[in-house]
């Protein structure tokens, strides 16, 4: 996790910030979140500023709530609203917001822009999104694997449809925890070279063209929109790209018997994915977004709370 002399706090903006035997710990610190075996109000007195470039109903939602429930209170910053939406610097708003704040979250577009308020901020910053990567999520998304299949361990983790950053964060917890994770992308639709060349080093990460062999003996079957916030113009030449990639009935048949399906939400069914597979016995998708909840208010402990992995 990022922490040098100068900064002495940790920011979260992408899940390799995290070691492996961090991440069982701060699992299981959620995990005691979600069976209402944790007390303590470690943001008691202390204030989460949201930064939201794009929209979102979870991740506002989830942390401002979860501060909430920790002792500490969250506030909701849109461009509307805030200097930022009309060009104020990245690293002015960080260093101002820093005067009176213990934490910052933000979801924005590039993922410069994040690394440049952390690296203008003196508090801990928090990656609630960005064009690159979606953490918060796919650390959720480990939460439910765990709470429905044990854990990561030995599973078979399959990814269908777009390169994007769910995709990453995928492979960057795949490259963490070392678990096997096939995409299947169309082309022109591949995930971050870098991060994938980066996870391929130590786990076995592959991207294939066959959403079918993706899915094939897989444990946990996951999908996203097919056009992410900021490319809705491209809505009609993806449903073209992407033709064949639904999440249906047949492709969940292809994966194990008792396999789950992910998707981080917003859906949209009969694109990416069935109805029947979504409201279906397989799906997990309310667990994986009531865990947003508990996966950030460990994350906000640990970085605001002084909590301890
Ligand atoms: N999954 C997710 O991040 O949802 P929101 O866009 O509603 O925050
Ligand atoms: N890939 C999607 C995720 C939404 C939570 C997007 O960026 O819009």
């Amino acid at each position: 996790m990022a922490k040098n002399k100068e900064r002495p706090h940790r920011d979260f903006l992408q899940i390799p910030d995290f070691s492996a035997k961090e991440l069982d710990k701060l699992f299981a610190l959620a995990d005691s979140m979600k069976r209402g075996r944790y007390k303590k109000k470690p943001l008691a007195g202390k204030s989460l500023a949201m930064i939201f470039m794009k929209s979102s109903t979870r991740t506002r939602v989830s942390f401002e709530v979860g501060a909430w429930q920790l002792g500490g209170h969250a506030l909701f910053l849109s461009p509307r609203d805030v200097q930022l939406g009309r060009g104020e610097p990245i690293a002015d708003t960080a260093r101002v917001l820093s005067r009176y704040v213990d934490g910052i979250m933000i979801r924005t577009f590039a993922h410069g822009d994040v690394e440049e308020l952390a690296l203008n901020a003196s508090v801990p910053v928090i990656n609630g999104l960005t064009d690159l990567l979606h953490p918060c999520q796919v650390l959720a998304d480990l939460l439910t694997v765990r709470q429905h299949l044990g854990g990561h361990r030995k599973k078979r983790f399959a990814w269908i449809g777009d390169g994007n950053n769910m995709a990453n964060s995928w492979i960057n917890a795949a490259y963490v925890l070392g678990f096997e994770l096939t995409l299947a992308c169309p082309a022109g639709y591949d995930p971050d070279p870098y991060i994938l060349a980066r996870a391929q080093k130590k786990a076995k990460v592959r991207v294939v063209r066959d959403p079918a062999e993706a899915a094939s003996g897989a444990h946990v079957v996951n999908t996203d929109v097919w056009a992410s916030m900021g490319q809705e113009e491209e809505q009609a030449i993806r449903e073209k790209a992407f033709r064949g990639f639904i999440v249906d009935e047949k492709m969940m048949k292809r994966a194990k018997r008792d396999a789950i399906f992910l998707h981080c939400l917003p859906a949209h069914r009969g694109e990416e994915v069935a109805a029947n597979v979504i409201e279906g016995s397989q799906s997990r998708v309310w667990d994986q977004a009531e865990n947003r909840l508990h996966i950030q208010k460990a994350i906000m402990a640990v970085l605001m709370g002084g909590e301890k992995l």
